[in-house]
């Protein structure tokens, strides 16, 4: 399986978490959403799109990738969306990152393999909450395990 994690990141945390989740996938590649263009789309055959929720939103540079990559890209790959976030009661009224890129995803005909993800901030730069990079290991495992 050629896989491809692609995220964004201000502070590092969501970061962490694609290493992390590109660690547990045997030969996954992780890229910056700004270094990943189309051609890294190529013979991929599990995509995973990770960002803070900045406002209920995915950061600029995956908005950006998602809506620069042609449909023919993702038509029928597999994919999977996660994203950081405040654990708080209150952020869930804007929604959350990882729904809105699993949505656009879908939309160019990605096949979802999981539900997205969220992984938890203490506060806005990080750090990460206790067991969350063992967390995103475990997901990464699932992901893997529900590739038809
Ligand atoms: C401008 C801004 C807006 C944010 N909006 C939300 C939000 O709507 N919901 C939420 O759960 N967290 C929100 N956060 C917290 C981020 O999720 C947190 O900073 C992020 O998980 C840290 O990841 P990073 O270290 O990869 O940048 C926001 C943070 C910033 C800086």
């Amino acid at each position: 399986m050629n896989a491809l994690i692609v995220y964004d990141s201000q502070y590092g945390n969501t970061e962490k978490i694609a290493r992390a989740i590109g660690d547990a996938i045997p030969g996954a590649r992780v890229l910056h959403a700004s270094e990943a263009d189309t051609s890294e789309l190529e013979s991929v055959g599990l995509l995973i799109v990770g960002s803070p929720t900045h406002g209920g939103r995915p950061m600029g540079a995956v908005q950006t990738f998602l809506s620069k990559a042609p449909a023919s890209a993702i038509e029928g790959i597999n994919v999977a969306a996660f994203d950081t976030r405040f654990s708080s009661r209150f952020a869930k009224v804007f929604g959350y990152a990882a729904g809105r890129i699993a949505n656009a995803l879908k939309r160019k005909g990605g096949g979802l393999v999981v539900e997205p993800e969220g992984f938890f901030v203490e506060a806005t730069k990080g750090p990460l909450k206790e067991g969350e990079l063992e967390r995103a290991a475990r997901w990464a495992g699932e992901v893997l395990g529900s590739v038809p």
